[in-house]
């Protein structure tokens, strides 16, 4: 399976994209993760993205492309991999295009901006495993949680409202356009055009998860 997530900010990209990992036994591609490595490992790309990050803009196509081609290489992409939060740019799917990086689905989920911003505001990151949790909807504590003793340690990874806006507009204006030409490209009868599936992403995370599988199964 080779997949990409679109979605908007918070939609819930990251937490579904390791139940699906999981499901098909594929690396999840984050280039946010990737990112907040390099700016935890304090590197010169990292200093740079930092600014970008913090404001809610993009990180320059330049830099991303960098990053995803050198990942692409490891050997565990071998059998299919799961791009999260990347392309973000026309520019960027388009090179992935040119790269001729095989592709079998493109996965859209669908989430009001409202639910969103309530979302960012209780986000919760498990370090040790990367888990995603949240204070209200997906709490440590429930029910399957691996992770629910006292003593672990939690991040509370909440984006201030001013810069959840911020990238909710960049989303609209510079991501939400790859939607319509993944359809346009899938459209064109190309056999090498990904299926462009959608996903309600509203719903208990248990839920969702059986929308998602269902429809990369389809
Ligand atoms: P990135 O890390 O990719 O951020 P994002 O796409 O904005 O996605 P998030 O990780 O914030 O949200 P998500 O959809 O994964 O949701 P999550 O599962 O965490 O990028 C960060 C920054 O890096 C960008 O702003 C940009 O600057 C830069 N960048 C990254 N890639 C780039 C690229 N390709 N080009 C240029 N710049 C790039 O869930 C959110 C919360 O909701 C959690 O608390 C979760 O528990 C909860 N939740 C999940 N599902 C549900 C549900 N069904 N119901 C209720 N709550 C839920």
């Amino acid at each position: 399976m080779r997949l990409i997530l679109l979605g908007p900010p918070g939609a819930g990209k990251g937490t579904q994209a390791q139940a699906i990992c999981r499901h098909f036994g594929i690396p999840q591609i984050s280039t946010g993760d990737m990112l907040r490595a390099a700016v935890k490992a304090g590197t010169p790309l990292g200093l740079e993205a930092k600014k970008v990050m913090d404001a809610g803009g993009l990180v320059s196509d330049e830099i991303i492309l960098g990053l995803v081609r050198e990942r692409l290489q490891a050997p565990d992409c071998a059998n299919g991999y799961l791009f999260d939060g990347f392309p973000r740019t026309l520019a960027q799917a388009e090179a992935l295009k040119r790269d001729g990086v095989p592709l079998d689905v493109v996965l859209v989920f669908e989430v009001p901006d409202e639910e969103i911003v309530e979302r960012m505001s209780g986000r919760l990151v498990h370090p040790a495993s990367g888990r995603i949790y949240h204070v209200k909807y997906n709490p440590r504590n429930s029910p399957g949680s691996t992770t629910s003793r006292a003593n672990r340690s939690f991040s509370a990874t909440t984006t201030k409202k001013k810069t959840v806006r911020a990238r909710l507009k960049v989303h609209h204006e510079q991501t939400k356009p790859l939607i319509d030409y993944y359809t346009a490209w899938e459209a064109s009868g190309d056999p090498a055009a990904p299926k462009v599936r959608r996903v309600n992403g509203v719903g208990p995370v248990d839920e969702v998860t059986e929308r998602v599988i269902a429809a990369l199964l389809s």
